[in-house]
């Protein structure tokens, strides 16, 4: 028999934090998804081209094989010893800096540290200050706790530095700043290597966290990106990377490197979410590392990446009516279109009636901005479809 229910009845008994609306933005990016015929320049997933699917396979069966049970046990809440050497000494190669063993963490994703340092440094109506626009996930996790976002505005370089300072000497206090430094989503930007400088002495000055996502780091298509903001002030900036998007994200694992103090609190944190990450997953990444598998992998998406971005980019230059404007990816998944006069929500659902999936900018504000632009993400779609889906884009706005 099925259950059947009624529509607002446990209404009263939801927490408050529930009551904002944030997490229907995700609904709708992903109510896009299944839909069939669909060109989809909407989910910022990876390609499934990109997953190492032997591999995987066969590091299954060698673990099965082995005896080991690390791979299927519980795990300590702060990581496998072995997983949690292979990423530091990995981020020592990448960015010049090693965690000691109590400053580096493994969670359950990119999103799990946000929702951990949440956890741990947010009191009801706190300040966080992120770039407008910034990841939603980002935006859902502030809230989440009750505390008021306030976005940075940012141009060709990132978060304007020289603003957030303006509004410092105007008062705000920040608990923390989250930012995505490299290739950032959506706007699909990087911060220049003088601004990273200026960002963390202002965070020391005024005595703030930063909260620095590195999402997209290793998607660079040309150069490496400036310094890390965690290389360049380990004790000030809390750095969150995932796997999602260099490895696959079925595993749902990233690491978190901390200063040891805030460290620990982030562990204790953990113990109450999910207590500790899966055993599997840790395994496979701490083998993909030390086996090289993972730098092998890493340009062969980039290229592809890269490609599919020149393929998008080329066709906006195409089929673009004056007056609209994009930023130019050199790394990552994004690139940000701004459609002076639009009403981007409603262009979203007409788009999505003529077969091209897109995210209007608005779900990438907290304050209702946004409305004149769009998130157009070139990773996941095929590169048979890009011409036509910008095309199709192309004519509804002429
Ligand atoms: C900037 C950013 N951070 C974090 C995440 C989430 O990563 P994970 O899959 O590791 O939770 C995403 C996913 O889209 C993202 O864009």
């Amino acid at each position: 028999m099925a259950v059947t229910s009624e529509t607002g009845r446990w209404e009263a008994l939801f927490a408050s934090r529930t009551r904002s609306d944030v997490g229907e933005g995700i609904t709708f990016v992903l109510s896009f998804l299944g839909k069939p015929d669909l060109i989809s320049f909407a989910g910022g997933l990876p390609d499934p081209r990109t997953f190492p699917r032997e591999r995987a396979a066969s590091l299954l069966e060698e673990f099965a094989a082995s005896g080991e049970s690390a791979a299927f046990q519980y795990t300590p809440t702060q990581g496998l010893a072995g997983t949690l050497d292979a990423v530091a000494g990995r981020l020592e190669t990448l960015q010049g800096c090693r965690p000691a063993d109590d400053e580096l963490l493994i969670t359950s994703g990119g999103i799990e540290a946000l929702e951990l340092v949440g956890k741990t440094f947010l009191d009801r109506g706190d300040t966080v200050v992120v770039e407008g626009p910034t990841y939603l996930g980002a935006i859902m996790a502030a809230r989440g706790f009750e505390a008021d976002v306030v976005a940075v505005p940012m141009d060709d370089e990132g978060l304007q530095v020289d603003e957030l300072e303006r509004m410092l000497v105007g008062g705000l206090r920040p608990k923390f700043l989250y930012t995505i430094p490299d290739h950032q989503n959506p706007a699909g930007v990087s911060l220049s290597a003088e601004r990273r400088e200026v960002l963390v002495e202002l965070a020391r000055r005024y005595g703030f966290l930063v909260l620095e996502d590195v999402a997209y780091r290793e998607l660079s298509f040309n150069d490496d990106p400036p310094a890390s903001l965690w290389s360049l002030a380990p004790d000030t900036v809390v750095q969150s990377g995932t796997t999602s998007k260099s490895l696959f994200p079925g595993v749902r694992l990233g690491w978190a490197a901390a200063p040891g103090e805030i460290c620990a609190k982030l562990v204790s944190a953990k113990q109450n979410t999910d207590q500790c990450s899966g055993g599997l997953g840790q395994r496979m990444l701490e083998e993909y590392i030390r086996r090289g598998w993972i730098e092998e992998q890493l340009p062969i998406s980039r290229a592809l990446y890269k490609r599919k971005c020149e393929l998008l980019l080329a066709g906006l230059e195409r089929t673009m009516p004056a007056g609209v404007s994009w930023t130019r990816a050199e790394g990552g998944f994004f690139s940000w279109l701004t459609i002076p006069g639009a009403d981007a929500t409603a262009l979203a659902e007409i788009a999505a009636a003529s077969g091209v999936g897109i995210v209007p900018g608005a779900l990438f504000y907290a304050d209702g901005r946004g409305r004149e632009n769009v998130r157009l993400s070139f990773s996941m779609v095929d590169e048979s479809l890009i011409d036509e889906g910008v095309e199709r884009l192309g004519s509804l706005l002429a």
